[in-house]
């Protein structure tokens, strides 16, 4: 792997709280103006950013969770960068299914948007790889597994807390659907978690819809797409016409993490909510 993969960025808050962008499933098609079931996702992704610029901005970093192209095009991504530099510079990316990692590193060569850590005020964010070639469900595998175990180890040592970062869910959400797709070693998964007393959050695309539950005092967080959502509860694949949205979170000197879900009101998205699938 080239080493940007795994290198640390370091940013500084300029105060005791951490202010957090997470921006998903962007889903950018080739060429701008391109639709999935419907819906313009430049369209939807600028209407997500100028709401987050009027209400949460500025902000210390962006985390955008995978599936930043609907199909792994080296156009989308250099818009992607375009559209995440209105909110912050410091934007930092893992690839969901529908990304090509080639493609992502092609276009983000040399930059820390690849980095699999960032360490910012008393806090550790670590950015893991879920993705399985050809596969629309994710897994970690042994490596990110290791990966994860060492970095925990080593924001232990440093005192400081983590947050967790992939694409897919480590935890069923209730989309029989959706559930098939889960992280494959979630059990693994959190055998690592549960030895460290620092990890704080976990935070996760994929599902197009919010979940905030908790496990073992750990926050477990996903987040509506910038673009379509899935409907809660549904056995098999449905649109859902909930509007586009992103997270915000505030990291806490102490380890206390504030966060909530905010979605685009004033604009009218018109979703396609009678397709079978949208691959
Ligand atoms: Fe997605």
């Amino acid at each position: 792997m080239p080493p940007a993969r795994h290198s640390t960025a370091y940013i500084d808050p300029g105060s005791d709280t951490v202010r957090v962008l997470q921006l998903t499933d962007t889903h950018l098609r080739r060429v701008s103006g391109g639709t999935l079931l419907g819906v313009d996702t430049d369209r939807s992704l600028q209407a997500v950013i100028d709401l987050a610029r009027a209400e949460r901005w500025p902000a210390d970093l962006v985390l955008a969770t995978g599936d930043l192209s609907d199909n792994g095009s080296g156009d989308a991504y250099r818009r992607l960068l375009g559209y995440f530099d209105q909110l912050c510079p410091r934007s930092f990316w893992l690839p969901g299914n529908h990304d090509e990692r080639e493609a992502m590193q092609a276009v983000v060569q040399g930059s820390e948007h690849l980095c699999r850590e960032v360490r910012v005020g008393t806090w550790q964010i670590l950015l893991l790889d879920s993705q399985v070639d050809g596969e629309v469900g994710g897994e970690l595998g042994a490596a990110e597994r290791e990966l994860l175990d060492a970095r925990l180890c080593d924001a232990r040592d440093a005192g400081l807390f983590s947050l967790v970062c992939l694409h897919h869910q480590p935890v069923p959400v209730g989309c029989a659907w959706l559930d098939q797709q889960m992280l494959a070693d979630a059990e693994a998964f959190f055998a690592i978690l549960d030895r460290y007393n620092g990890v704080r959050g976990v935070l996760w695309g994929h599902v197009h819809q919010q979940v905030d539950v908790e496990r073992r005092g750990v926050r477990l967080l996903a987040s509506p797409s910038t673009c379509v959502q899935f409907a809660p509860g549904s056995a098999s694949f449905k649109a859902d016409a909930a509007p586009p949205g992103y997270r915000w979170l505030e990291l806490h000197a102490d380890g206390r993490i504030e966060t909530g879900v905010s979605r685009v009101r004033d604009i009218h998205f018109d979703v396609d909510l009678d397709s079978p699938g949208y691959l």
